[in-house]
């Protein structure tokens, strides 16, 4: 039993004593540039995110209705704060696509279909152990709401970025009743 119990600890001490001597003497590169994830490191990590935000956003639909004024909003506080990173309407791949690990998934070519709690939720206190800030505090609840309502609905705004007339968004109001009766 002592020995086995030696055996267990000289392990964990050659296996956790070489991984910090590994890392700590120049061996492990710590670039943000010119690494990519490995396909378990993506999986795990990506993994581990949609657990804790399934378990931890908030389950109810987004307080804010894809109105003109909305969407607008939104995508004001998109430009100024997000798209440097997740690419713009007018510039759908960021140059700084690639400059952080893991890489920034570009938002206007690639709309996430997550619930909008989750994306709140990932919006207000960022992504660990990457470049996504948490913008409490920055932003307001009902700011990143509305971000949200952009997010989901900036392929509409796309078709008619061309004209640059926001009567061109009409047809996405549907804060009269009448217009779409079945909303609440
Ligand atoms: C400094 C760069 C940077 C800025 C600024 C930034 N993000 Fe991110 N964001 C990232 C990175 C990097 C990831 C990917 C993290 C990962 O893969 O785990 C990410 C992930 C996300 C995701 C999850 C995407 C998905 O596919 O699940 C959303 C949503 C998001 N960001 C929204 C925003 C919004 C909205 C803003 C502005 C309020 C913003 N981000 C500002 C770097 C940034």
């Amino acid at each position: 039993m002592r020995g086995f119990v030696l055996g267990v600890i000289l392990t964990l001490l050659v296996v956790f004593g070489g991984a910090y001597f590994y890392t700590t003497t120049g061996h492990f590169d710590t670039r943000a540039v010119g690494n990519t994830p490995s396909t378990v490191e993506r999986r795990t990590a990506n993994q581990s995110v949609d657990a804790w935000v399934d378990g931890h956003a908030p389950k109810q639909a987004n307080p804010f209705q894809p109105t003109r004024d909305n969407v607008m909003d939104g995508s004001m506080t998109y430009d100024k704060n997000c798209a440097f990173c997740h690419g713009s309407l007018k510039q759908p791949v960021s140059p700084m696509r690639s400059k952080f690990y893991p890489p920034v998934p570009q938002l206007m070519s690639r709309i996430p279909d997550d619930p909008d709690g989750n994306l709140f939720y990932v919006i207000k206190y960022g992504i660990r152990f990457s470049a996504m800030p948490g913008w409490e505090g920055v932003l307001t609840d009902d700011d990143i709401w509305k971000t949200v309502v952009f997010l989901k609905n900036s392929g509409q705004m796309k078709d008619n970025s061309q004209e640059q007339n926001p009567q061109n968004l009409q047809h996405m109001d549907n804060s009269k009743p009448s217009a779409n009766p079945t909303s609440k």
